[in-house]
């Protein structure tokens, strides 16, 4: 299932699959700078708050782990002192990549800390090096396994809240939270992996995602190269689908948890949410305690990312009806939609979804959900 796997590692050789061109094409991108992964996480050719984690500290990690290879080494591995002066603008800029999701900036600071830690107990810098590696290597692994317990643990505690007797459920997703997005299994998508291996689930709806497509595009591939029953509806729908179909929880990721509940996550979130509770649908985020971010009390000091205006505009894809080019691949087009000269765009990447909407926050460790009458979480305490 290699169109399932954002990165792929061998030694210091780092790859990704180029996201911007699936599901048409599958292209993998050798990624050899920390330039070439910061321009791979802003330009979104790998996605989802975790993935872009993963590639930054291994990017990190091949980049340090060249330099211990070069003879004679480079001047800043002459000292612990000189390696922090040459690693912490690194951390800083890879950082700058994408701003919402926490995990890219909870994995720098990870690597910032155990620098310092490392530095007061290492003679050389070569050792310092070496553990900054191992670290960031470990980071870029360690949430599929994470994402497979969180999945289990929401997957039964929903089935229990519905009953236990409604055999079959229908769930809502919004974006893309599969294995293309994290290391393995994915979070929502995981949950909704979870509930079909149990048996547990009829269809899995998911919106289109507009304007990037993260649901049209990515978890369309992912659902069908898992053989999960699904149905894809356009953004608009999530009402008309709540007045016409049963549907047993909407299942969400997130990109930052405060720690009130406020979740930040892909643009349209919100709008599913306040639907939901409309509808007295269960609204579910699943995301790592890693996503939590118990340094902020609620989503107002979330930074939203805001993407170019001219994104919002285009569409890309393969040309239909189908055409190949001389090699016999699909030739793949990107579509103007707007007036070309068009002005007044809003093209905020993410929205905050307040905690008052969330029915339950799933993470590895625990089922969150609100006391009687409480409008707000608090996660600290979980
Ligand atoms: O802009 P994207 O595609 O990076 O946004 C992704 C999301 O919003 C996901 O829901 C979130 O990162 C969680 S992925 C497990």
């Amino acid at each position: 299932m290699d169109a399932l796997k954002s990165i792929r590692t061998d030694g210091d050789k780092v790859e990704i699959v180029n996201q911007l061109l699936l599901p048409h094409t599958i292209e993998y991108l050798d990624i050899q700078t920390i330039e070439e992964a910061h321009d791979a996480i802003k330009s979104m050719k790998i996605r989802g708050a975790p993935a872009i984690a993963s590639l930054a500290t291994l990017a990190f990690a091949s980049n340090l782990s060249g330099a211990l290879q070069t003879s004679p080494p480079p001047a800043f591995l002459s000292s612990p002192e000189a390696l922090e002066a040459h690693v912490t603008p690194i951390l800083d800029y890879l950082y700058t990549a994408r701003p919402t999701a926490v995990n890219l900036g909870a994995a720098t600071r990870r690597l910032a800390r155990l620098l310092q830690s490392s530095k007061n107990v290492q003679q050389d810098a070569a050792s310092v090096a070496r553990e900054l590696i191992a670290e960031a290597r470990l980071i870029a692994g360690e949430d599929k396994a994470q994402n497979m317990k969180m999945s289990q643990l929401g997957g039964d505690w929903l089935h229990k809240r519905v009953g236990g007797s409604t055999k079959y459920l229908n769930v809502l997703t919004v974006c893309n939270t599969g294995s293309l997005a994290t290391s393995g299994y994915g979070t929502a998508l995981g949950f909704i992996t979870y509930l079909h291996e149990q048996g547990l689930l009829d269809t899995a709806y998911y919106t289109q995602t507009a304007p990037y497509h993260q649901g049209s595009r990515l978890t369309a591939l992912e659902l069908k190269t898992l053989n999960i029953p699904s149905t894809m509806i356009c953004d608009v729908m999530v009402g008309s689908l709540f007045q016409h179909k049963t549907i047993h929880a909407v299942l969400v990721g997130a990109d930052r948890v405060a720690k009130n509940g406020d979740t930040a996550n892909k643009i349209g979130t919100y709008n599913a949410a306040v639907l939901a509770a409309r509808h007295k649908i269960p609204f579910v985020v699943v995301a790592p305690t890693s996503t939590v971010d118990l340094d902020i009390t609620d989503g107002s000091s979330i930074s939203i990312e805001h993407r170019p205006a001219v994104e919002a505009c285009l569409v890309r894809g393969a040309l239909y009806p189908p055409t190949l080019d001389a090699n016999g691949k699909k030739v793949l087009a990107q579509v103007m939609v707007t007036p070309s000269d068009l002005e007044g765009i809003y093209n905020p990447s993410f929205d905050v979804t307040p905690a008052e909407l969330i029915t339950a926050i799933v993470t590895e460790k625990y089922v969150a959900l609100k006391k009687d009458g409480e409008t707000r979480f608090d996660l600290s305490k979980e």
